[in-house]
């Protein structure tokens, strides 16, 4: 008798299946689609932040050879939907935002639409705008609800009492600053108009949302817009919902019917047209005893939004399940401003908001005598402090440790600028990670069982760069018990059967739950009807991601542990980072290898945000002034040293069928954080305004 033992395909370090075509170049990105003779599209911009458009000539533009199409408000194609102010562009002459588009011209090369573009002469009357986020505004408000339908301000207990009578407390307000996101290929579209409708070659994270976005604004029925997408070259959030860019694309596409018209961002555009992460000004309060117990936590975020469009950021709800304390209180308010829309940012709430709360209780561990671990296991809450359910797992304290022991943790003197070296100072540093296990329905998956024992597993995911190619292959093969090599996945196309859009780290969630349900069902089938084998005609099963009750019974997060270490020029203040170490406990790893890059790459972003990140806004003209890459620097490898990724063997039954959880955003929380805190230990100094410059570490 011979047992076949396969290794599971879940769990195995499989080398990205699209790596050979992206090293080759053969690996088709948006811009990069065939299209037959195609046009190029630019937009011209509003140059005032706020106003009305008076007047327009556009006869100069229209008089440049190879120009075939200029439009603006008085001649765009009418929209069906104006309620997402972002996308209801050229419909009127008002202006909310420097940089807005108003415009677009279409010729048949780039240079020519350029040029033409420049050329299109716009009459404004500007009106005052107002740009400013201060914490004084006294027209800050409440928003119904944040981001991802979190309450906007949550409370438990007498906080107020209780930090008065604390015996221990912190009380400090922390900043971060407006960042933008710039993946490395930039926002990109073809939008051909033909007698069945609208095809759209795009970069995004999500064509079945994108689709019902465009559809809606265009009043056109879903049958009548394709979107593809196979490759992706980065989203962050920033590419999860349609911008003002695929409608302009759109509106011109109408306008040269049959041509396939181009649009890609330059990378300037980037910096208005695509979102953002909004500043925050973070207050927050820790009272402890002398037992190093938290007895009330009070997390205040103001933000903003763009008047146009709101969008409110969970900045304050990681400090609702974080850590134990019997009374506690976060809100948000936001200040609405003459600005583009800001919206989703890798880990949007998370990345801001646990800088502010790790880097405080830091302080506070400070404060009581404490060491940093040893405060936090102190403070580990036995169930989610705030709706009570217990966790589904939490490993915070197992990744502590394990940090600490790869780190070498136990070594450190605990005293601030205690350690020197060739005019170095040297710290190190330590703060919490987590992130949600969000779900989201909306996703189906088919799989066709081949007479040849080859399976087609068809699904709307994306990839943008996190391995879902790769991972979901895995997914599939292992939920059929079959080899990676017998896997044939589509992805990225509405053509596919919908599925939520990659964000919010739900994508493995949301698209493996459904393929490991249609597995399920296709195989039962197989053995009940055919004998275990697919019948010559092949067999097809299309299976919903089911519900999971559990998500109602447990709160679900991942958990990790990030590690820094600092060293400060002691004349110059130069700060670098020699050494990060993130420990993770995010359930299954379904890709050892493409899981190391996720987190690598989110910890990467940590720095970039402890040391680099910050859009400059000049108030009197309310746009970005360091909106390229010389101006706003986003680490490069000559910033980055040493990044050790170790991820913990947790087991969660609860999370979905994989025990999988997201691993996208978790690797950029806590990050900067870990590296402010080892900055002041390296100093002595507490840099509470990210990011940290050297003119804040020169006293
Ligand atoms: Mo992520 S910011 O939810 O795409």
């Amino acid at each position: 008798m011979s047992v076949r033992i396969r290794a599971r395909a879940i769990g195995a370090p499989v080398d990205r299946l699209d790596g050979p075509a992206k090293v080759a170049g053969t690996a088709r990105y948006a811009f990069e689609q065939p299209a037959d003779r195609p046009v190029y599209l630019f937009p011209v911009q509003a140059a005032i932040a706020t106003g009305r458009i008076t007047g327009v000539d556009t006869s100069a533009a229209a008089a440049e050879p190879g120009v075939l199409a200029v439009f603006t408000y008085h001649n765009a194609p009418k929209l069906a939907s104006t309620e997402d102010a972002e996308l209801a562009i050229l419909q009127s002459g008002q202006v909310a935002f420097r940089g807005q588009f108003v415009g677009g011209v279409v010729a048949g090369t780039l240079e020519t639409a350029r040029h033409a573009a420049s050329l299109v002469q716009v009459d404004y009357q500007e009106q005052m705008h107002d740009v400013e986020l201060r914490p004084d505004r006294e027209d800050l408000y409440a928003p119904a609800l944040v981001n991802a339908g979190f309450q906007t301000d949550t409370a438990q207990g007498d906080v107020d009492a209780a930090l008065a009578s604390s015996a221990v407390m912190v009380d400090a307000t922390y900043t971060t600053p407006m960042q933008h996101n710039n993946p490395m290929e930039p926002h990109a579209t073809i939008a051909t108009w033909t007698d069945h409708g609208l095809t759209l070659y795009i970069s995004t994270q999500g064509v079945h949302t994108l689709r019902s976005q465009v559809a809606a604004v265009l009043g056109l029925d879903l049958e009548q817009v394709r979107v593809i997408s196979p490759h992706v070259g980065g989203g962050f959030g920033s590419k999860a919902f349609a911008h003002a860019d695929v409608i302009l694309a759109a509106m011109a596409a109408l306008l040269v019917p049959g041509r396939p018209v181009k649009l890609a961002l330059t990378r300037r555009q980037m910096f208005s047209q695509v979102g953002y992460r909004t500043p925050t000004i973070q207050r927050v309060r820790l009272g402890a005893g002398t037992d190093g117990r938290l007895t009330a936590i009070a997390h205040d975020v103001i933000e903003q939004t763009a008047r146009i469009k709101e969008f409110a950021e969970q900045t304050a709800v990681a400090s609702r399940m974080m850590y134990a304390a019997p009374s506690r209180r976060t809100t948000h308010r936001l200040a609405a401003l003459d600005l583009p829309p800001n919206s989703i940012m890798r880990a949007p709430g998370e990345a801001p908001g646990m800088f502010a709360l790790e880097s405080a209780i830091d302080e506070l561990a400070i404060a009581c005598g404490l060491d940093p671990i040893e405060f936090r296991i102190r403070n580990e809450p036995q169930a989610d402090p705030e709706s009570g359910l217990p966790f589904s797992s939490r490993n915070l304290i197992a990744c502590l440790r394990e940090g600490a022991r790869r780190f070498g943790w136990e070594q450190r003197d605990p005293t601030p600028q205690a350690r020197h070296q060739a005019g170095w100072l040297i710290g190190t540093g330590v703060a919490a990670s987590t992130y949600p296990v969000f779900r989201m329905p909306g996703t189906s998956a088919t799989i066709r069982a081949g007479a040849d024992g080859r399976y087609q597993v068809l699904i709307g995911a994306a990839d943008i760069g996190t391995g879902t190619w790769t991972a979901l292959t895995q997914i599939a093969a292992d939920a059929l018990d079959v080899a990676v090599e017998d896997i044939d996945l589509q992805i990225g196309d509405t053509a596919l059967p919908a599925a939520v859009g990659a964000g919010a780290s739900w994508g493995i969630t949301c698209w493996g739950s459904a393929v490991v349900e249609a597995a399920r069902r296709l195989r039962a089938r197989l053995a009940s009807q055919h004998g275990g084998a697919a019948p010559p005609g092949g067999l097809e099963v299309t299976a919903e991601m089911p519900g999971n009750p559990d998500a109602e019974r447990f709160s679900m997060h991942a958990f990790g542990a990030q590690f820094a270490e600092v060293r400060v020029r002691a004349d110059s203040g130069e700060v670098r980072v020699p050494r990060l170490l993130g420990v993770y406990a995010a359930g299954q790893i379904i890709n050892p290898k493409t899981a190391r890059s996720q987190l690598l790459g989110g910890m990467t972003w940590g720095l970039s945000m402890a040391l680099h990140e910050h859009s400059v806004l000049d108030p009197r003209f309310g746009h970005v002034t360091n909106g390229d890459f010389a101006g706003y620097h986003i680490a490069a490898n000559a910033d980055v040293g040493t990044i050790e990724v170790h991820t913990l063997h947790e087991q969660d039954p609860y999370v979905n069928p994989m025990g999988s959880k997201g691993i996208g955003e978790l690797g950029i929380v806590g990050a900067a954080a870990a590296i402010a805190n080892a900055t002041y230990h390296a100093t002595g100094i507490r840099v509470r305004d990210l990011p940290i410059t050297l003119d804040k570490l020169l006293r």
